[in-house]
């Protein structure tokens, strides 16, 4: 199913309204919690009670998804969405984005395609925040398309004509691959990619406005597809493995924000893409590999790749000064058995960053939890024969290693504030949840685009 929104229905089939009021549901002898719905046929017309508890946005994205999951039961196409509850201007985004994230599907490869239109009745004052969720929804399910894509169809060339597109709109691209990476000293992206018949990429992407109240720079790890390399995954668990691009992908859904909604900030976006397979040109363990910083890094597992693939990117992010360098990456399974699948894990060099981070993220829904930047376990990354190995030694503490390692090619002399975002977990998942089928979730895009927000604003509030 695909929602498409219209202004009018031409052919009303069905009424569907998102209440919290209990009794109809306590009539029916339904538990009224928020995800519950109920087909009635009381009236000329079917309709369909989705239960939402208060009119809070997580609260409102359920209900409005599992509505539309209840009408995907029946062959009605035209639905006309009403809303009994008081919406405040937040409830309205969120009401537009569970309508949009409920109703995607990656239908790309399927024969059957199957379309609902939507016509919403809510408040006049109301639309232009609607209208916000709807494109918010837009991005996010832009972004799961990307992720979804097989790993056949979306090699790294694939990714960066994609940000060559946004040339478009008016964005800066500039995309380096193959062997030119290796000239650039981009020497993480190249390693791990060249086991590959697709080449390696690296993809810059510039933002700019007139005033800008502050610069940023987002990364985000592109792994195509992540076979281990010749540290080879057993097959359960490179399944999903297409899904190690969603941290590029989310920064390409933020690039099309920025250029969409021109904020006064400056942004640049990197994108380091590779696929890592085994193969006679591959990196192999025991390999050392000098970054442009400086830093020279023992390979033990080519599984480890996705920082070898970020530290170019965050070397190149802080030659400038920057007042936030944030980078998004499906790094590791060891924060998935930290915090479970639907919690990211956040790391922050800046107590002020990570409380950011919280906020937006209690309103999008797309969970993160804190983990420490401990510096006990550096130990674990040392080596006789280089500054640092890839991996650690141990396995305890894998997200918190993986992280340890990245700061490394963070300059803090040009970089203020750097958090980084583990998004194993939530970036795609096995079965749905919330207002989410399986596959990707397009995470953590509306939480970086709500930070960018929170950053233009407060940056606005101290300049007055
Ligand atoms: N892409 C994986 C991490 C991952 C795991 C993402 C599950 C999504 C779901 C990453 O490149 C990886 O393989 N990490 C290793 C690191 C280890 C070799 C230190 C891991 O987590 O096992
Ligand atoms: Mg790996
Ligand atoms: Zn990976």
């Amino acid at each position: 199913m695909k929602v498409k929104f219209v202004e009018r229905l031409s052919n009303l089939q069905c009424v569907c309204c998102i209440t919290d009021k209990k009794e109809v549901f306590e009539k029916l002898k339904i538990k009224a919690e928020t995800g519950k719905t109920v087909l009635v046929m009381d009236g000329p017309l079917p309709k369909v009670l989705s239960f939402c508890e208060d009119s809070s946005p997580e609260n409102l994205r359920k209900a409005a998804a599992s509505a539309l999951w209840k009408l995907e039961e029946t062959q009605l196409e035209e639905v006309k969405i009403e809303v009994d509850l008081k919406l405040t201007s937040d409830g309205a985004q969120a009401l537009a984005e569970g309508l949009g994230l409920g109703g995607y599907a990656f239908d790309k490869y399927k024969n059957e395609k199957k379309e609902l239109y939507v016509e919403v009745a809510i408040n006049k004052d109301l639309k232009p925040y609607f209208n916000e969720g709807v494109e918010i929804a837009e991005i996010t399910n832009y972004v799961r398309d990307l992720v979804n894509i097989p790993a056949t169809d979306a090699p790294p060339e694939a990714i960066a004509e994609e940000a060559l597109s946004l040339r478009e709109m008016g964005a800066e691209v500039k995309v380096v691959m193959g062997e030119r990476l290796k000239d650039l000293g981009l020497v993480g992206t190249w390693h791990v990619g060249k086991g590959s018949k697709n080449p390696p990429a690296f993809v810059t992407i510039k933002y700019k406005s007139e005033n800008p109240l502050a610069k940023l720079a987002l990364v985000g790890k592109g792994v195509t597809f992540d076979s281990g390399g010749l540290s080879l995954k057993p097959p359960a668990s490179m399944e999903d493995m297409k899904c190690d691009k969603a941290g590029a992908c989310s920064i390409l859904g933020v690039a099309k924000y920025l250029l969409k909604k021109r904020p006064n900030l400056d942004v640049n976006l990197y994108m380091p893409l590779a696929e890592n397979l085994p193969d006679g040109g591959s990196y192999k363990p025991g390999d050392v590999i000098v970054f442009r910083n400086g830093v020279s890094v023992e390979i033990h597992s080519t599984d480890a790749e996705g920082r070898l693939l970020l530290a170019d990117a965050l070397i190149e992010a802080s030659t400038q000064k920057k007042d936030y360098l944030i980078d998004v990456a499906t790094l590791t399974g060891a924060c998935m058995v930290a915090l479970g699948r639907y919690t990211s894990g956040l790391f922050c060099t800046s107590q002020t960053l990570c409380d950011m981070f919280l906020k937006v993220s209690r309103f999008t829904g797309e969970k993160l939890w804190p983990l420490p930047l401990d510096e006990d376990l550096e130990k674990e990354l040392k080596t006789d024969f280089a500054d640092t190995r890839n991996n650690a030694k141990g396995r305890y503490g894998g997200a918190i290693t993986a992280a340890l390692f990245l700061k490394k090619f963070v300059d803090n002399k040009n970089v203020k504030a750097w958090a980084h975002l583990d998004i194993a977990g939530p970036a795609f998942l096995e079965g749905s949840w919330k207002y989410y089928k399986s596959g990707a979730t397009g995470q953590p895009v509306r939480t970086l685009i709500k930070f960018l927000e929170l950053v233009e604003a407060q940056e606005n509030r101290n300049q007055q």
